[in-house]
């Protein structure tokens, strides 16, 4: 991580939730989920990839929203994630969810470790990017994704257009919701840190355990890299990606705002 202090580990505990918090509405979720996963699916047969054929490698999967869903389209899923609350909950859900084959892997983009030539296609979902800050990272990530792919694999990326965002900036308002295990009190805020070009989140939760009573607040704070789509553009060429294609208006639902994908494909060699 990149971060002084993981975001993500206390945040495993509630993130299946808290990304529904909007409109305290879990079906909203899982249909931003089922729209992701059908686009992928149709971009990807459009560059001839068969998802029942493909091993995917699922970079920062987290609780596994993504790498589940998929998992029953494709022939395997690899859930790639460095957080280890994170993905005790994503082994925590298999039992839980329906899922075709995946494995579980504890890294993440610099430390991948997925033997060469494994995957037909790598993605990662919301973000998980952008807690890479340096170009070095950046491009020492994708030449990992270039040997973890076979041939003419595919990488598609998904990450917030926070540069688009800021025009459409509205501060959030507090949301409030239940799980079977907690009455949740949530709060968040962004800061722009112009020089670095940063985009913090700052989550406040209180977390009142509906059983004990007790109550717990904790903060998780996310320093996100704000990239544009030519930077995105211009890393993937470095790298020597081929076919790169844009879609830097991507908008699953209204509340998420602008997102980018890129999609690109390793070249024959
Ligand atoms: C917003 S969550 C997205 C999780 C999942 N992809 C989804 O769409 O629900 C961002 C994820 O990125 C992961 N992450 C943070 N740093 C990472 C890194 N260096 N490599 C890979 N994943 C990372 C976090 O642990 C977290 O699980």
């Amino acid at each position: 991580m990149n971060n002084s202090s993981d975001p993500y580990e206390k945040l495993a505990l509630i993130y299946d939730t808290i990304a529904s918090s909007d409109k305290k509405d879990l079906k909203r979720m899982q249909e931003r989920t089922e729209r992701e996963i059908e686009s992928l699916n149709i971009l990807l047969k459009k560059r001839g990839i068969n998802l029942s054929k493909s091993v995917v490698v699922d970079i920062g999967g987290g609780t596994g929203r993504i790498a589940f869903p998929l998992s029953l389209l494709s022939k395997k899923v690899i859930l790639a994630e460095p957080s280890e609350q994170m993905l005790e909950k994503a082994k925590k859900n298999s039992l839980l969810i329906q899922h075709g084959d995946i494995e579980f892997r504890q890294e993440g983009f610099l430390d991948l470790s997925v033997p060469e030539e494994t995957a037909d296609v790598v993605i990662s979902f919301c973000d998980a990017f952008l807690y890479l800050h340096q170009i070095k990272e950046q491009i020492a990530a994708l030449e990992k994704i270039k040997t973890t792919l076979k041939p003419r694999g595919f990488i598609l990326i998904d990450v917030t257009n926070h540069f688009s965002n800021i025009k459409r900036y509205k501060v959030p308002e507090p949301s409030f919701w239940q799980t079977n295990q907690f009455k949740v009190s949530y709060y968040l805020s962004h800061e722009v840190l112009a020089f670095k070009g940063i985009w913090k989140v700052i989550e406040n939760f209180s977390l009142k355990n509906i059983e004990t009573k007790e109550i717990e607040h904790f903060d998780a704070v996310h320093h996100l890299k704000m990239v544009s789509s030519t930077e995105l553009i211009l890393l993937f060429e470095k790298v020597g990606f081929n076919k790169i294609e844009l879609y830097p208006g991507y908008n699953i639902r209204e509340e998420d705002g602008n997102r980018i994908w890129i999609i690109a494909q390793k070249k024959d060699v």
